[in-house]
């Protein structure tokens, strides 16, 4: 949520702010600005309301300068305004800062600072920041920096730049990332790599509780968070990513380039991880031994949003291979019950980006009370993955669309491979780890098979799209399905559209069930099929339109002839593994009724990429 570039060296920073900004709008797209420091110390600000296209054409040409700091918002502390966008500054506009994360106790430091005469000109907490950087009497940046630091409270990755100091960029972080990229004769800064891969790939990853300076000659590392600035030693290193991985290529949205990436990407959490032989996967990254595998007596999967769901979809197939009570829980409310930490449950948590804060405080809590946390991540090195015991990383590349879908998959696959190895460690015979195994190894090409079918599907989502409301419904592996399927599409079509169990449909909201609010119903072809079928005709009988994902060969009698009805098979595969297969037509339904509405599902209102804030 929120991003932060930053640029020094020997090229114009405005352009390559610009640039830098449009890779971070998926984080923040409320507003975006910019501040640049000219020949002789003369700071420049523009900022405004709305997308960074709309703050290019505010950019002067008079705008030079070779040093400067860039935010893309998406808004907590007040509306989206020109004032309230970043980057923030003092009263005499020598100080500018831009600022993820929140300010805990801003409030009581805009009455301070208004109690001595400071006019604050946005809602902002981080405003307090510039005016606590220019008021400090430290003689360095960093030391005034520090200063504005030690007042604060919560969560921050920061960048600073100061007229009386045009050589530098300090930047900061304290549970927000930050990270400094290494060029020839310049640097940059970002809070994300997709800003700095097409510069370079060479780069340091700030800590919490640390703050650099950075110069067109290099960086310099300190922890702030003690009583005098500490140096510390971070050295740059490369990191293996593939730069064209962030580019949107030929595709409309960067949401259908991932969706039809699942093929490959499904590979990638696989490979060199089946083994066939036993019938069992390789995880040494979960850094625990058969012993210690058998002594778990619980999963407990933690996860926000889709995370959440693929995690209730996991812990079905732990319960059902390995026949161990599992179950997912939203991680954003966990520690506020103040859970009970059992020393032989293994926590599970799953996060795409590794920085959902929910999903973090989750972890530290549980390590704080002693417990053992393992991690399905797809950002390397984020904080999730650095906090955790041990983990699967999911090589889902970088998911740039707010909705997720690739790293979804990769996340249900992790599940798979997680599931067989504690599964394989106690009961599951080695032909159903091998029958599993088989079922993973087509996954690749099954979903290929469904994604080929956008045309049909898109004629769906055309008809879906016209509803206001609509229901998604499944039983037991088929429930988090229809979760996900119903957050995909509320999430970019802004329709409202609810998960319900199928087998509660009549305790309540059959009620709904009209001819203007269609159910898209989940009816593998497993042991609760007749029952399914049964509901379905509830619901044709009360005239409610049905699309229904079934596979092949399931019967669905005189329904195939009822109004509003569409039938959409899947492949079939392993049971376990079915819920995959379900989910992907939904993604798609839901990504052809938001282009059919004529709206953008890389960044759907309201929303950001990684949620970063409480
Ligand atoms: C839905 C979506 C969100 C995320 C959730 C967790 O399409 O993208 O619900 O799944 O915010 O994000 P991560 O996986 O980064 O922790």
């Amino acid at each position: 949520m929120c991003g932060i570039v930053g640029y020094i060296g020997t090229q114009q920073a405005a352009p390559l702010l610009l640039e830098g900004l449009g890779r971070l709008e998926h984080r923040g797209y409320d507003s975006a600005g910019m501040a640049v420091l000219g020949t002789g110390g003369a700071l420049r600000v523009a900022k405004r309301s709305g997308r960074v296209r709309d703050l290019a054409e505010e950019v002067p040409a008079r705008f030079g300068g070779k040093v400067g700091i860039g935010h893309t918002r998406w808004a907590t502390h007040g509306p989206a305004t020109d004032h309230n966008a970043h980057p923030h500054t003092d009263g005499a506009g020598r100080v500018a800062v831009v600022h993820n994360g929140i300010l805990d106790n801003a409030s009581s430091l805009r009455a301070m600072l208004t109690d001595d005469g400071v006019e604050l000109t946005s809602d902002t907490d981080t405003e307090v920041l510039a005016h606590l950087v220019a008021r400090s009497g430290a003689e360095t940046l960093e030391g005034r920096v520090a200063d504005a630091l030690s007042a604060v409270e919560g969560t921050y990755g920061l960048a600073v730049v100061h007229a009386d100091f045009p050589d530098r960029i300090v930047v900061a972080r304290n549970g927000s990332p930050l990270i400094v990229g290494v060029g020839d004769k310049e640097m940059h800064v970002a809070s994300d790599l997709a800003a700095l891969v097409r510069y370079t790939t060479t780069v340091a990853y700030l800590d919490d509780g640390e703050m650099a300076t950075v110069t067109a000659q290099g960086f310099t590392t300190y922890r702030h968070d003690t009583a005098q600035l500490h140096r510390t030693h971070r050295d740059a290193a490369r990191v293996d990513v593939d730069p064209a991985a962030y580019e949107i290529g030929e595709h409309e949205s960067f949401m259908h380039a991932e969706m039809l990436e699942q093929p490959r990407a499904a590979e990638r959490v696989l490979r060199g991880r089946l083994d066939e032989r036993f019938g069992t996967s390789h995880l040494g990254g979960l850094n625990l031994d058969a012993r210690e595998l058998r002594a778990i007596r619980r999963v407990k999967i933690l996860g926000c949003g889709s995370a959440y769901y693929v995690g209730q979809m996991g812990a079905s197939m732990i319960e059902e291979l390995a026949r161990i009570p599992a179950d997912a829980e939203a991680a954003s409310e966990f520690r506020y019950r103040d859970p009970v930490i059992e020393p032989d449950t293994l926590y599970v948590a799953v996060s795409q980006s590794g920085e959902t804060i929910d999903t973090l405080l989750a972890v530290q809590e549980i390590r704080r009370k002693g417990g053992r946390v393992v991690g399905l991540v797809n950002v390397v090195g984020s904080a999730i993955a650095r906090e955790c015991d041990g983990g699967i990383y999911l090589h889902a590349g970088p998911e740039v669309a707010v909705a997720s879908t690739k790293a979804l998959t990769t996340m249900f696959l992790a599940f798979s491979l997680l599931a067989l190895q504690l599964g394989r460690v106690r009961d599951l015979s080695i032909a159903d780890g091998k029958r599993l195994i088989a079922g993973l190894q087509q996954l690749p090409e099954q979903i290929q098979s469904v994604l080929d079918r956008d045309d049909e599907l898109a004629e769906v989502a055309k008809r879906l799209a016209v509803s206001d409301s609509l229901f998604f419904i499944g039983r037991v592996r088929g429930f988090p399905v229809a979760r996900e399927g119903a957050q995909k599409f509320k999430e970019i079509t802004y329709r409202h559209a609810e998960a319900y169990q199928t087998s509660e449909l009549k305790h309540g909201p059959l009620a709904l069930i009209s001819e203007d609010v269609p159910t898209v119903a989940l009816v593998p072809d497993d042991e609760l099929v007749e029952r399914n079928v049964a509901a379905l005709h509830e619901i044709a009988a009360r005239r409610g339109p049905l699309v229904v994902v079934t596979h092949e060969g399931v019967d669905l009698g005189d329904l195939s002839a009822a109004p509003g009805m569409h039938r959409i098979d899947v492949p079939r595969n392993e049971r376990e593994i079915d819920p995959i297969l379900l989910t992907i037509p939904l993604q798609v339904l839901a990504y052809h009724a938001a282009k059919h509405l004529g709206l953008d599902a890389d960044k759907p209102r309201n929303l950001a990429k990684s949620v970063t804030v409480e």
